[in-house]
C-alpha cells in the first residue's frame, strides 16, 4: 500500500497533487483508528454462526429458572432481540458522536469509547457463568453503542488526517476494517474453532483484544490537525501531527478552511435541515446511507446461511464464509479504484451491479433446479462484490467530505443515525417480508437499488481530489441560487455570520 501511495501514476497525474508520501506515522494512525471499524464488523458477524448453541443456552437458563423449556415464540423473540439490539445501540451511539468529538477531540473520543467495549465484553462473556441472557443482550446493546460511535469517529478522524489526493483510498480503510471484522468473526465462529457450547463466551469476548490494542496504540497517534488548527487554533501542534509530506499545501488548505470556519460557526442538527446551504448535502448524505443499507446487504450478512440453504446449497456455512472472502477482496479492489475513477462512477456501477445480481438471485430461487444453486451462489457473491465496489465504503467516508469542519460532526451524526436505523429495519423485517414474498423478496431490493441509482446519477457530486473547502463552496454556490428560490434569508444569515459576501 505504501508503494501504491508513493507512486503518482502518470495517467492520473492530475489528482496526485504534488508529491504525496505517506509516512509510517500516517499509516499507524489510520491503522489504529480502523481497529474501531474492525470491532463494528466483528460484532455484526459474530452472532450468526453460534445461533443454535446460544439458543440452547437460553433454553437451559429458562429451564433452570422456570422448570419448563422455553416456548418457540419466546425463543425467537429473545434471539431477534439479541441480534437487533446491536443496531439500536448503534443508533444511539452514532447520534451521540457530536457530543464528544468537539469537546474531547477526535483521538481522545476514540480512546474513551473503549470503556464501552470493556463493559460490553464483561457482560457478554460472563453471561454464561451468571446464567443470564439479559447480560448477553445488555452487552450487545453496549457494544452497539461503541460501534455507533466508531462509525462516526473513525471516518472523521481518517478523513481529517489524510492528504486530499488519497483521502478516498484511506477512507475506504474504514470499510476494510469492517469487512475483515466480519470475516474473522465468521471464521472464528466455525464449530471446531470457537462456535461451540464451551467456547462461545470467548468468541463474544474476543472484542477485548482489539480494544486493548487500540488503547495502547492511540496515545501514540496524533490528534487530527484540522481539529487542532480549526477547533483549537494550535498551529504548531497541528504541524507536528500532520502525517504526510503534502503538509504545507494541506496546512494552507486548513488555514483557508479555518478562515471559513470563523464565519461559519458551529452547526447544530436542526440548523443542518433549516439552512438552504446544508439542505442539499445532508439530503445526499442521508440518501447515500440509505442506499447502502436498503440495498439489502445485511439480509445477506445476517441471514445468508438460510438463503443458501433454501437455494439448495449443500454446505451453506462455507458459502457464507465465501461471501465474507469476496466481501474483503472487493473492498481492496475499491481501495485501488476510488482515486482513479472517483466516488460517483463507483457508486453507480455498484448499485446497478447489485440490482442485476438480485434479479439473477430471484430467478435462481424461482427455478429450483439442481444446478441453480450454483447460480444463486454466483449471484450472491456478485451482489456482495458490487456492494463493496461502491455502496459499502463510499457512503461512510463521503459524509466527512461533503461537509466542512463546522457542520461535519452534526452531519455525521445524522448520517450515522440514518444508516443504523435502516440497518435495524432490514435486520428486523427481512424474515417477515421473506415469509410474505417468498423468492421475490430480492425484487424489492432491486426496485430500491434502481431508485438510488437514479438519485445518485442526478444529485451526487464528485468529491475526488477536491479540498473540503472546494466541496463546501460548490454546495454554497448552488444554495445561493436556491436561497433566492426558497427565500429563507434569516436562517441563511444566521449560519453565514456577518459577512455579506458569503
Ligand atoms: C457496511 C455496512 C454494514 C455491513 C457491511 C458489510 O459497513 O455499514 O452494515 O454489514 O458494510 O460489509
Amino acid at each position: 500500500f505504501l508503494e501504491f501511495a508513493n507512486q503518482p501514476s502518470s495517467q492520473d497525474g492530475e489528482h496526485w497533487q504534488g508529491n504525496c508520501y505517506v509516512t509510517p506515522q500516517l499509516m499507524m494512525a489510520v491503522g489504529t483508528a480502523v481497529i474501531g471499524s474492525f470491532q463494528f464488523g466483528y460484532n455484526t458477524g459474530v452472532i450468526n454462526a453460534p445461533q443454535n448453541i446460544i439458543e440452547s443456552f437460553y433454553n437451559e437458563t429458562w429451564i433452570n429458572r422456570f422448570a419448563e423449556p422455553i416456548s418457540q415464540n419466546t425463543l425467537t423473540a429473545l434471539w431477534s432481540l439479541s441480534v437487533a439490539i446491536f443496531s439500536v445501540g448503534g443508533m444511539f451511539g452514532s447520534f451521540s458522536v457530536g457530543l464528544f468529538i468537539n469537546r474531547f477531540g477526535r483521538r481522545n473520543s476514540m480512546l474513551m469509547a473503549n470503556v464501552l467495549a470493556f463493559i460490553a465484553v464483561a457482560f457478554m462473556s460472563f453471561s454464561k457463568l451468571a446464567a443470564s441472557f439479559e447480560m448477553l443482550i445488555t452487552g450487545r446493546f453496549i457494544v452497539g453503542l461503541y460501534s455507533g460511535l466508531s462509525t462516526g469517529f473513525v471516518p472523521i478522524y481518517v478523513e481529517e488526517i489524510s492528504p486530499t489526493s488519497i483521502r478516498g483510498a484511506l477512507g475506504t480503510l474504514h470499510q476494510l476494517g469492517v469487512v475483515i471484522g466480519i470475516l474473522i468473526a465468521q471464521i472464528l465462529g466455525i464449530e471446531s474453532i470457537m462456535g461451540n457450547a464451551s467456547m462461545w463466551p470467548l468468541l463474544l469476548g474476543f472484542t477485548l483484544l482489539p480494544a486493548v490494542l487500540q488503547c495502547v496504540l492511540l496515545p501514540l497517534c496524533p490528534e487530527s490537525p484540522r481539529y487542532l488548527l480549526i477547533n483549537c487554533n494550535e498551529e504548531s501542534k497541528a504541524h507536528s501531527s500532520e502525517g504526510s509530506d503534502e503538509v504545507s499545501e494541506d496546512m494552507q488548505e486548513m488555514k483557508d478552511e479555518s478562515q471559513q470556519m470563523m464565519r461559519e460557526k458551529k452547526v447544530t442538527i436542526p440548523e443542518l435541515f433549516r439552512s438552504p446551504m446544508y439542505r442539499q448535502p445532508i439530503l445526499v448524505a442521508i440518501m447515500l446511507q440509505l442506499s447502502q443499507q436498503l440495498s439489502g446487504i445485511n439480509a445477506v450478512f445476517y441471514y445468508s446461511t438460510g438463503i443458501f440453504e433454501r437455494a439448495g446449497v449443500s454446505q451453506p456455512i462455507y458459502a457464507t464464509i465465501g461471501a465474507g472472502v469476496v466481501n474483503t477482496v472487493f473492498t481492496v479492489v475499491s481501495l485501488f479504484l476510488v482515486e482513479r475513477m472517483g466516488r460517483r462512477p463507483l457508486h453507480l456501477i455498484g448499485l446497478m451491479g447489485m440490482a442485476v445480481s438480485a434479479v439473477f438471485l430471484t430467478v435462481a430461487m424461482l427455478l429450483f433446479l439442481r444446478w441453480m444453486s450454483y447460480v444463486s451462489i454466483v449471484a450472491i457473491f456478485s451482489f456482495v462484490a458490487f456492494f463493496e465496489i461502491g455502496p459499502g465504503p463510499i457512503p461512510w467516508f463521503i459524509v466527512a467530505e461533503l461537509f466542512s469542519q463546522g457542520p461535519r460532526p452534526a452531519a455525521m451524526a445524522v448520517a450515522g443515525f440514518s444508516n443504523w436505523s435502516a440497518n435495524f429495519l432490514v435486520g428486523m423485517s427481512f424474515k417477515y417480508v421473506e415469509q410474505l414474498c417468498g423468492p421475490y423478496v430480492f425484487i424489492i431490493f432491486t426496485v430500491l437499488l434502481l431508485g438510488f441509482f437514479l438519485f445518485t446519477y442526478l444529485k451526487v457530486p464528485e468529491t475526488k481530489g477536491k479540498s473540503f473547502d472546494e466541496i463546501a463552496a460548490g454546495f454554497r454556490q448552488s444554495a445561493g441560487q436556491g436561497a433566492d428560490k426558497y427565500s429563507a434569508p434569516e436562517e441563511f444569515n444566521s449560519l453565514r455570520g456577518d459577512d455579506p459576501n458569503l
